[in-house]
């Protein structure tokens, strides 16, 4: 009667340890169960602990019996903390889950702007030809960027509506400004090298203007050649070679027409016309130019007895317009990459 009451005890024991670690929802917990029936003053110890009180024989019968229990305890907790641990990582692999199904983020491959290409063209080109590259001011002053070129105290070019004028004045007391094109270049550049001179300077400018041909700030290119015998035909000769390089074609033809620049006379627009392909025979305007006027030379600490030679100055942005067949200027500058993306 005693021995069943026992087992039965036992097995009580057995069963609570099952639920028990079952409510045990975490290794801490599970330990504090555990301690219950297999620590020190545990259930199951405290029955291995009550066997010295029987005989021989009984102990051996019961010691099993306590045994066979312990065992299965053992049992349920090793398998209670392997589910627990089978949860834990589980749980870690649903919160880092990655949808390997979905497409990759990839990175964007970034791309040179149509109007910067060919600014690097220009480089090229012209220094395959001799020519130096040089880089100014785009903050200029009133002597560099009109009077030293010539321009007169009412050229239209120097009023408020055609020119940023910026706060701050040069050492003279006269306003600063955006440079408006990039002629300017040429008298600092002159200023500095010994001719023969051969230079272009590629950069950015500034005007109060902006429609579809206009934006308030564009690019030029300046072209300068200067020596004791630079003549027009060698400015045609060098703006041909450009542009038949530039346009990757022969089938092209050059015309200079009459015009008017303070800086340079004579002068003219240089336009071109191609042979073949959607501008077909349309004569385009691409550049002002002229050889360098008397009074620049000077102002270039030169004698204009002495030396001569040709000036350019021409749109980065309309070569880069008749290049690819582009009409509108404001294009370049919205940065929708659905355009810019074409030239990539
Ligand atoms: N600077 C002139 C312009 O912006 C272009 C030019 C440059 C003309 C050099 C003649 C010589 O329109």
């Amino acid at each position: 009667m005693e021995r069943e009451n026992r087992m039965s005890l036992l097995e009580q024991l057995v069963v609570q340890a099952h639920t028990d670690f079952a409510a045990a929802t975490d290794a801490a917990a599970l330990e504090n169960a555990k301690a219950k029936y297999l620590g020190k003053t545990g259930q199951i110890t405290e029955q291995m602990k009550g066997l010295g009180k029987l005989d021989p024989d009984q102990r051996k019968l019961q010691g099993a019996v306590i045994n066979a229990a312990k065992e299965q305890i053992e049992a349920a907790l090793i398998a209670r903390r392997d589910a627990l641990a089978d949860a834990q990582m589980q749980a870690r692999l649903n919160a880092e889950a990655i949808d390997v199904t979905l497409p990759g983020r990839g990175r964007s491959v970034g791309g040179i702007h149509p109007v910067m290409r060919t600014w690097e063209r220009v480089e090229q080109i012209f220094a395959s030809i001799g020519f130096d590259v040089a880089d100014g001011p785009e903050i200029e002053t009133d002597w560099t960027n009109f009077t030293a070129l010539n321009s007169p105290e009412n050229h239209p070019a120097r009023s408020m509506q055609d020119t940023f004028y910026i706060d701050g004045a040069d050492n003279e007391g006269k306003p600063l400004l955006l440079r408006t094109h990039t002629s300017p270049m040429q008298v600092r550049y002159a200023r500095m090298h010994a001719p023969p001179i051969k230079v272009i300077a590629p950069g950015r400018t500034y005007r109060v203007d902006s429609d579809a041909t206009h934006s308030p700030m564009f690019h030029q290119v300046e072209g300068l050649w200067i020596a004791e015998d630079i003549s027009f035909a060698d400015l045609k000769g060098v703006y041909l070679a450009f542009v038949k390089a530039f346009f990757e074609t022969d089938d092209l033809q050059v015309r200079f027409r009459p015009s008017y620049f303070p800086f340079t006379e004579p002068s003219a627009e240089i336009d071109i016309a191609f042979g073949s392909g959607p501008l077909k025979g349309r004569w385009l305007e691409v550049s002002g130019a002229g050889q360098v006027h008397p009074t620049v030379v000077r102002n270039m600490g030169l004698d204009p007895e002495k030396y001569i030679g040709f000036a350019f100055g021409s749109g980065l942005e309309r070569l880069t317009m008749l290049r690819y067949g582009i009409n509108d200027l404001r294009l370049f500058y919205e940065g929708d990459l659905r355009f810019l993306k074409q030239f990539n």
